[in-house]
């Protein structure tokens, strides 16, 4: 194991802004993680575990202690040769990359995570935020997390229900947040299980094959369909666009309640206007961040300085060029004033913010 000093952090990540860490560790095993966190015990220092880089915001100042980037690879897949309809159970290194593992699920007829395609960063961070997209989130399949608890420092294997899934969050990003250090995640998929189809966009990519009736969409053509409508949005890292320089969804949906919803449908009523709007958990509705943001006077392919938003997406702040993680925080700031301003409603960020005196600015 090699520890390394003052490494620049934006290149390893999607947004590509901030500092440097102090110390950093690619590390490819698991002993090498153990080591690695004793090397910070030791010495006092601040952890922060790298997965793809996806869904972070590093602040300028960088991050003080160490930075563990989890290279651990490997997919194991202990049956092979299942039959049609039987639940098989993956096994992933945290350091796999997330858009390969689901194409080797796709390859292998193994239904459960193709709507999921093309979403950047690694297996090791899916859990942490329970990654979704058109119908699936990682929750519906995962068996168990390993992971090393830094409290005991021991690994420990954590069945689904321990993770505390809920929409974008789980005790990792919750309750147990640092405690623990994802290694591998256990997927349990189904060997020829149809694909899912229930977001609307993809209903309506499909839409005559589905009317039609004949042949239905294989599980290759929903992991392509879903590449297509994320390149759409800005979505799926394109080398060369400078709308892929972002953290995917900035701002997560908010869940209202009934009251709350009843408000806010009144009053964009009153401006013959309609919010998209989902049923969530517990009879609450999600609406649609993007939407309010669009309707608070910033629209697709706004500027702000080195700072801006997608054109693809309203949700996505992308850096511009040479953008510093100030000119994102003030952008992000901006835009939540303006929705609360607007309609009543203050916006949660989505990404994780590192290296920030707050943890969530
Ligand atoms: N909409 C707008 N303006 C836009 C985009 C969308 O008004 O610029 C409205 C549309 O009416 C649309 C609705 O918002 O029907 C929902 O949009 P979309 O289907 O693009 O999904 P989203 O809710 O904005 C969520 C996830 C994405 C995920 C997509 C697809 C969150 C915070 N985001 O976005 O996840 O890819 O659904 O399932 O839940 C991420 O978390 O980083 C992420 C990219």
């Amino acid at each position: 194991m090699t520890i390394q000093e003052n490494v620049p952090l934006a290149p390893l990540t999607t947004l590509q802004v901030g500092g440097a860490a102090r110390y950093y560790a690619e590390l490819r095993r698991e002993d090498e993680v153990r080591e690695a966190a004793q090397f910070a015990t030791r010495r006092d220092l601040p952890l922060f575990v790298l997965g793809g880089g996806s869904n972070l915001v590093i602040a300028d100042s960088g991050w003080p202690g160490l930075v563990l980037k989890i290279a651990i690879g490997g997919i194991t897949c202990p049956r092979p040769n299942d039959a049609p309809g039987n639940a098989v159970l993956f096994s992933v290194g945290a350091g796999v990359n997330w858009d390969d593992f689901v194409a080797h699920a796709v390859v292998q007829n193994c239904a459960g995570v193709e709507c999921l395609s093309g979403i950047p960063g690694s297996v090791g961070g899916t859990p942490v935020q329970n990654v979704g997209a058109y119908g699936q989130e990682v929750a519906d399949t995962i068996e168990s997390v390993r992971a090393l608890d830094l409290k005991d420092d021991r690994i420990v294997v954590l069945p689904k229900p321990a993770c505390g899934f809920r929409y974008r969050s789980s005790i990792f990003n919750g309750a147990a947040r640092g405690r623990y250090i994802i290694l591998q995640v256990n997927f349990r998929l189904r060997r020829g299980g149809a694909p899912s189809l229930k977001y609307a966009d993809l209903q309506k990519h499909f839409a005559e094959r589905l009317v039609q009736e004949t042949t239905p969409p294989s599980l290759a053509e929903t992991r392509e369909a879903v590449r297509a409508i994320r390149r759409t949005k800005g979505m799926l890292i394109v080398r060369g666009d400078d709308d892929c320089r972002s953290a995917g969804s900035f701002f997560k949906n908010p869940v209202l309640g009934e009251g709350q919803f009843q408000d806010l449908a009144a009053r964009a009523a009153s401006k013959a206007l309609e919010i998209p709007s989902y049923p969530a958990l517990d009879a609450q509705h999600k609406v649609s961040a993007a939407w309010l943001v669009e309707h608070s006077g910033f629209s697709k392919g706004y500027a702000a300085g080195a700072a801006g938003i997608s054109h693809k997406h309203a949700l996505a702040l992308i850096n511009r060029g040479d953008a510093k993680a100030n000119d994102i925080i003030g952008l992000k700031d901006a835009i939540q004033r303006g929705v609360q301003d607007a309609w009543g409603i203050l916006l949660e960020p989505e990404p994780v913010f590192v290296g920030f005196d707050v943890n969530a600015p």
